[in-house]
């Protein structure tokens, strides 16, 4: 028997059992893990959910037959992991530039080292008013990318608002005109810089709203290139634009664009908080690594919220993950983490060519609490698909003056845990009916709606609070999970080839809708589509 058969036979014996019988009082300090660190002390609880003693032995134990720690090991030391693009995979060495690693037989730290250093000028020089615009100092930073050139740039703006005193930074990914018409619209165009963020400087959109970007600069400012900032693996193709090698800040293909923000593609980050603030979330990034490296799979966080993520997942068939930040400053984390999640592990394909024995990850959604108690925690309470949720949770938030509604939050958060693992049984809504004063059949009826299943599984990740360092920590975890994730499902994490086909078929129709190619070998449901948009 595999692992994988044991694991299934288990979660099919234990799968209708409470998971509140199973707390004892070694359950909670067992079933959960602490990283302290100078941010203070991270832990994540899964004592909430289904596994028990054996269950996590034997996801250890796929762990192990699966080779993290040799895979994990070659991954931090350049080795080409990522087998179906011939790449090394090293967005760790971002954050540990004291730290040394070669590729190819190249030391590859000096120009990262370089390369930070000459962001943190040009971010000094822009928060001081140093470096400015045709109008002055720079007071508004637009930019311009999309997917991994953005999303960990905006999540981490938002994340770390109490730290952002440099100018006001907007982001525009969408090729939607709308997004860059309405981001530019208040900004005066010679105070503003724009940062084209793109690894490849290829990608349709980016490139479309750069060239946007530089007419509306070019109406106002003489010379709007000097305006321009880019963010590259490219830097052909960035001098092609005409944008000056001083303000190119270039990384290499070695860094995934959705493990990127710890780089270059942060540039947007630093100006808005500053080079210390961002030296501090790197840091937080590298107590992370220090962490999966060294620790015992047992107590390693990003191990276990791995498993935890198989069990329910690949295990007990799952479909879907819920991230529930109960941090409002993580509102963007749960659509950061679909990239991060879904575009490295939404493969069908294993390593080897063969297809994935198993489901591939879940689907990741999800929204800021309390706001989600008002909108979807009914299907997650009532509804018929379990749907693991994950938790997040700061000690104390940024507001001391505000530390009631803090408490407030805090009680939702650990009140929704408690009300999933617990419910509430027929016998209990019946009472509740009984004390309203209903009897008989519409007793039942009544009760009957207010029954919650309860024994739906969850984990919380809890920190001190959300400050640069234990960003750091929290994206760096994230990453590392996907990673064993990835490895114990045996498919390549850091490649993306499931996103090309609608990009070719997008480029194909433009000439179609332009009314400069017929849609012939188009399906009749395109051709409709079609003839609907030109007729308008
Ligand atoms: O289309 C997917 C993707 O390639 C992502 O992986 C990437 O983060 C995004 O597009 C943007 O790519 P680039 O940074 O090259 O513009």
């Amino acid at each position: 028997m595999t692992n994988w058969d044991e694991l299934k036979r288990h979660q099919e014996a234990v799968k209708d059992r409470a998971i509140l019988s199973l707390f004892d009082k070694e359950r909670a300090a067992a079933f959960s893990a602490r990283l302290g660190s100078e941010g203070g002390e991270m832990l994540l609880d899964f004592s909430k959910t289904n596994i028990d003693a054996e269950a996590l032995a034997l996801l250890l134990s796929l762990a192990e037959a699966a080779g993290v720690a040799a895979r994990r090991d070659a991954m931090f030391t350049g080795a080409k992991i990522n087998e179906t693009e011939g790449r090394a995979v090293l967005h760790t060495a971002l954050r540990n530039l004291e730290g040394s690693v070669s590729v190819d037989g190249q030391d590859v730290m000096p120009a990262l080292r370089e390369t930070h250093v000459r962001m943190q000028a040009f971010a000094r020089d822009v928060r001081a008013g140093r470096f400015t615009g045709q109008g002055g100092a720079i007071t508004d930073v637009v930019n311009i990318g999309i997917g991994g050139s953005d999303l960990g740039p905006v999540m981490a703006t938002l994340a770390l608002a109490p730290y952002h005193d440099g100018p006001a930074v907007h982001y525009v990914s969408n090729v939607d005109g709308a997004h860059i018409h309405d981001v530019l619209k208040p900004l005066n165009p010679e105070t503003t810089l724009v940062i084209i963020a793109s690894k490849t400087f290829t990608t349709i959109e980016t490139m479309t709203n750069a060239e946007t970007a530089r007419r509306w600069m070019a109406a106002k400012v003489a010379d709007p290139a000097a305006q321009f900032a880019a963010v590259s693996t490219a830097a052909e193709k960035t001098a092609a634009f005409g944008i000056a090698p001083a303000r190119v800040f270039g990384f290499e293909d070695w860094v995934g664009g959705r493990y990127s923000m710890w780089g270059p593609i942060g540039l947007a980050v630093m100006l808005a908080v500053g080079p210390e603030e961002f030296d501090a979330f790197l840091a937080g990034g590298a107590a992370m690594d220090a962490h999966f490296r060294a620790a015992p799979l047992a107590q390693n966080l990003p191990v276990l919220l791995a498993l935890v993520g198989i069990w329910h997942a690949q295990v007990c068939g799952h479909a879907t993950r819920a991230v529930l930040p109960y941090d409002q400053r993580l509102s963007r984390l749960p659509a950061y983490l679909q990239q991060l999640e879904m575009e490295s592990n939404g493969k069908r394909v294993a390593m080897d060519g063969t297809d994935l024995a198993f489901d591939s990850g879940p689907v990741v959604w999800g929204e800021p609490g309390t706001n989600g108690q008002h909108a979807f925690y009914q299907l997650i309470h009532q509804g018929t698909r379990v749907v693991p949720c994950e938790f997040l949770l700061a000690a104390t938030g940024h507001e001391p003056d505000l530390a009631h509604q803090h408490r407030l939050l805090i009680a939702n958060c650990l009140a929704q845990s408690e009300a999933l693992l617990r419910g509430r049984s027929l016998d209990q809504a019946l009472q509740m009916m009984a004390a309203k004063g209903l009897t008989g059949a519409e007793q039942e009826r009544q009760a009957r709606h207010r029954v919650f299943p309860g024994n739906r599984p969850s984990t919380t990740l809890a920190y001190p609070k959300l400050t640069p360092f234990v960003l750091g920590q929290i994206i760096a975890l994230y990453e590392h999970r996907v990673f064993v994730e990835g490895v114990i499902l045996g498919i390549n994490s850091y490649d993306q080839w499931g996103v090309e086909l609608g990009k070719e078929l997008a480029l194909a129709l433009q000439p179609v809708l332009e009314g400069q190619a017929d849609g012939a070998g188009k399906d009749g449901s395109t051709r409709m589509l079609v003839e609907y948009m030109r007729g308008r």
